[in-house]
């Protein structure tokens, strides 16, 4: 349901992102960690910016989808390059989503608060002509029709955030080389509507960064890990609290790390841990010395 415009003051909405759990990698000491802290603080929605599984098997989705729908508050769940089935080429080309049914509900849903609406953008796609492997993002021109089509459904005074699984910044700095397809022309028509912020997630290490569009200004926030994987700091997920025209964010962590110190100051090509130079690393500096399991 859409809020009505109104001057009187109105509470803070508190917002949980969650990314990456990766179930089949997921942290156990994590994930029960932000299960309890969503039991506890009910915060007025959770946003999971896709990965939900390691290789989309069948064991992990039900893990996954369990979990989920064990959580009393409001849900919204973006699909990961993760998500799509990858050893049933079949599946994923015909019914990519399947695997997702028992909380079809909550996939690529909007959630409506009160002048405010978390729309989803999907950037998974099930193959890529421009390139192989399919990791990373694609903003087709379908799925920023659809996103851009619920942004304005709403009334004008709507404060709105767009979920999204990978980061649309479509070039690397240091090299250029292509990380999300469309990526640019996305986000410009995202700063053109005044979009509050992009929530993403794929890297695992947290950000909170503002990129310059040709129409503007876009903030770009990004969530860790609860997943084993890590790339450069401790397992975490962000607290968003939007007040009025300001959104503040904090990655919260176990090992109360502050955020400033888990936050990168780039967006890397993928969540890799960072060896070569010119990588963005968090000041915390928690690499892995060895690379997580990919299995
Ligand atoms: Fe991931
Ligand atoms: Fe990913």
């Amino acid at each position: 349901m859409h809020g009505k415009v109104s001057s009187g003051r109105r509470s803070p909405i508190r917002l949980f992102h969650l990314s990456d759990i990766h179930f089949g990698l997921e942290d156990r000491r994590a994930l029960d960690w932000a299960e309890a802290c969503i039991a506890r603080e009910r915060p007025d929605a959770v946003a999971i910016t896709g990965d939900l599984t390691m290789r989309a098997r069948h064991g992990e989705f039900r893990a996954a989808c369990e979990w989920i729908t064990g959580l009393d508050v409001p849900v919204t769940v973006e699909i990961g390059n993760h998500d799509m089935p990858y050893f049933n080429l079949f599946e994923r080309f015909f019914a990519p989503f399947r695997r997702f049914r028992a909380i079809k509900r909550m996939v690529d849903a909007e959630i409506d608060l009160e002048r405010l609406a978390i729309v989803p953008l999907q950037t998974a796609t099930r193959a890529q002509w421009q390139r192989f492997p399919w990791s990373n993002g694609w903003v087709t021109d379908r799925a920023l029709a659809d996103c851009l089509a619920a942004i304005d459904a709403h009334p004008k005074d709507t404060r709105i955030l767009v979920a999204a699984h990978h980061p649309l910044t479509e070039r690397r700095e240091r090299d250029g080389k292509l990380l999300t397809i469309n990526g640019t022309k996305a986000m410009e028509a995202l700063a053109g509507r005044q979009v509050m912020a992009v929530l993403s997630g794929h890297i695992h290490d947290p950000f909170d960064l503002t990129a310059d569009t040709a129409a503007g200004p876009l903030r770009m926030i990004g969530a860790g890990t609860l997943s084993r994987r890590i790339r450069s700091t401790p397992p975490s997920f962000n607290e968003i609290v939007i007040d009025g025209d300001v959104l503040r964010v904090e990655a919260r962590n176990l090992d109360q790390v502050p955020t400033p110190e888990m936050q990168i100051p780039d967006v890397p090509e993928n969540a890799m841990p960072p060896r070569g130079t010119g990588e963005p690393v968090s000041p915390v500096g928690a690499v892995p010395p060895v690379d997580p399991p990919v299995h």
